[in-house]
């Protein structure tokens, strides 16, 4: 993780340099893009029609745009803190096309809602709310921002992305397991030091009922690329692992931060830059819910 430097007080290794994750943010979600369609034609289902389409906490905008395209009559507006990955969202909407209807709102979640000039039609948080410290308290603040009837679609959950196969030749099998485990501390302590954490259990369609939200569904969409993967895939796979190398090593022993060197070594014939047997198979899980009255 990159630190923030300057005049915020960020200084905690949790801290996430948003703007500087851009082309990782994009690459994945360009690489999920067969999930968001799928996700997308669920959601058509349900919310017709929608004039408003907002996405919270949207980085580069690439759903944002997928959105637009699943919904040709609506506006779509992207909110985010980050103001370099919504001026990659505005530019990406224009290059498709769908700049007329495409704007966005640079603030802190989930306060920058206030800045739509009207209640939203369709409101997708995907993977943004477990960034915000009170949770609970969020989700309402998303539920008071859509109109009477309107859906709050949330990604939140799933499965953790496998890339290898249980035993890879080199190492201690089930490295991927232990990754995961790795990054679920790096999670904890990430929640932990966001202003105004409050610990929650993550049901999220119990906090979308507390939220005064009627609970439509909740379904699980996979992504599954088999091995040998095509290259933009293969990059992405490898940009992952380096990312954990660098940012979650320390919760790994010897051994594993030996092996994810070697797996993520370009010039190494074991590394995922050239093994054939590199996949991504992944799931992720959408709740939807109405606003009743
Ligand atoms: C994991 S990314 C998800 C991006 C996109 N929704 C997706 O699924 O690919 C989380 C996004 O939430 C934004 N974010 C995190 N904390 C935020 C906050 N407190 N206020 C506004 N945006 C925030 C980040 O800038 C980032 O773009």
């Amino acid at each position: 993780m990159a630190h923030h430097g300057g005049h915020h007080h960020h200084d905690h290794t949790t801290d996430i340099d948003w703007a500087g994750m851009a082309p990782l943010l994009e690459s994945q979600a360009e690489l999920y893009t067969p999930l968001y369609t799928q996700a997308m034609a669920w959601l058509v289902e349900q919310a017709a029609g929608p004039g408003l389409v907002v996405d919270a906490g949207s980085g580069p905008g690439v759903v944002s745009c997928l959105l637009a395209g699943a919904f040709p009559d609506a506006r779509v507006v992207a909110v985010d803190g980050a103001g370099p990955l919504l001026e990659r969202a505005r530019a990406r909407a224009a290059r498709l096309g769908a700049g007329d209807r495409f704007a966005t709102v640079t603030g802190e979640l989930p306060g920058a809602l206030d800045g739509l000039d009207r209640p939203a039609d369709l409101l997708w948080a995907s993977r943004s709310l477990h960034h915000l410290g009170d949770q609970r308290a969020a989700l309402a603040a998303f539920g008071a921002r859509l109109a009477p009837g309107g859906t709050l679609a949330l990604l939140e959950g799933g499965l953790p992305a496998r890339f290898l196969p249980r035993d890879i030749g080199i190492g201690r099998p089930g490295l991927q397991a232990r990754l995961d485990a790795a990054e679920e501390d790096w999670f904890a302590a990430m929640r932990a030091s966001l202003p105004g954490s409050v610990a929650e259990t993550e049901d999220w369609p119990a906090l979308l009922t507390a939220a005064g939200l009627k609970h439509t569904g909740t379904r699980s969409f996979l992504l599954d690329l088999p091995a040998p993967l095509p290259d933009p895939a293969r990059a992405y796979v490898a940009a992952v692992l380096t990312r954990l190398r660098d940012g979650a090593g320390e919760s790994l022993d010897d051994t594993d931060r030996a092996t994810l060197a070697r797996l993520t070594d370009p010039d190494d014939e074991a590394s995922v830059h050239r093994r054939p047997d590199v996949f991504v198979l992944a799931a992720h899980t959408v709740h939807t819910a109405v606003r009743a009255d």
